[in-house]
C-alpha cells in the first residue's frame, strides 16, 4: 500500500482489516431501474445497506442507519432523497450529506464496481470530514 502509516492505521481501525471488506454480489444491473432501491447486508455496516439506482446505469450505496440516532433511513423515490423518519433527517444520494434535519455527518458510502451486469459492494469509504 503506498498510504502513509498513520492512515492505513486510522483505516484499520474504522473499518477492519482489508480482509473483512469483501467483493459481494448485491444486485443484478437488469433489476433494477432509475429510481429503484434494495436493501442489503454488508460486513462493517453494522447495520443494512441501501443500494438506489439514481439514474438508468447510476448506482450509489450507504449504511443505511441514520447519522443522527440510528433509525434506518429509507428511500424516496417521489422526492429522489433518503429519508429518516424519525425526525425528519434528508441524505442526500448523490454524496450522502445531510440535507435536513438533525443529522450533521454523511452516511457512510458504500463503494460498488459493475462488472458484466453485476453491481457488488467492494467496500466502506473512509470517512472524510
Ligand atoms: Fe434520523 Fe433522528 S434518527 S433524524
Amino acid at each position: 500500500s503506498t498510504l502513509p502509516w498513520g492512515a492505513m492505521a486510522a483505516q484499520k481501525l474504522l473499518h477492519g482489516e482489508a480482509g473483512e471488506q469483501p467483493r459481494q454480489k448485491i444486485a443484478e444491473v437488469a433489476a433494477l431501474r432509475a429510481g429503484d432501491a434494495k436493501e442489503f447486508a454488508y460486513p462493517g455496516t453494522h447495520d443494512s445497506a441501501l443500494l438506489v439506482c439514481v439514474r438508468e446505469g447510476e448506482y450509489k450505496a450507504y449504511q443505511n442507519a441514520c447519522t443522527h440516532l440510528k433509525c434506518p433511513v429509507f428511500w424516496s423515490k417521489e422526492n429522489h432523497e433518503l429519508l429518516c423518519p424519525c425526525h425528519h433527517g434528508k441524505f442526500d444520494v448523490e454524496t450522502g450529506n445531510p440535507l435536513a434535519g438533525p443529522p450533521r455527518r454523511p452516511l457512510p458510502e458504500i463503494e460498488l464496481a459493475v462488472e458484466h451486469g453485476v453491481i457488488y459492494a467492494i467496500g466502506v469509504k473512509p470517512y472524510e470530514a
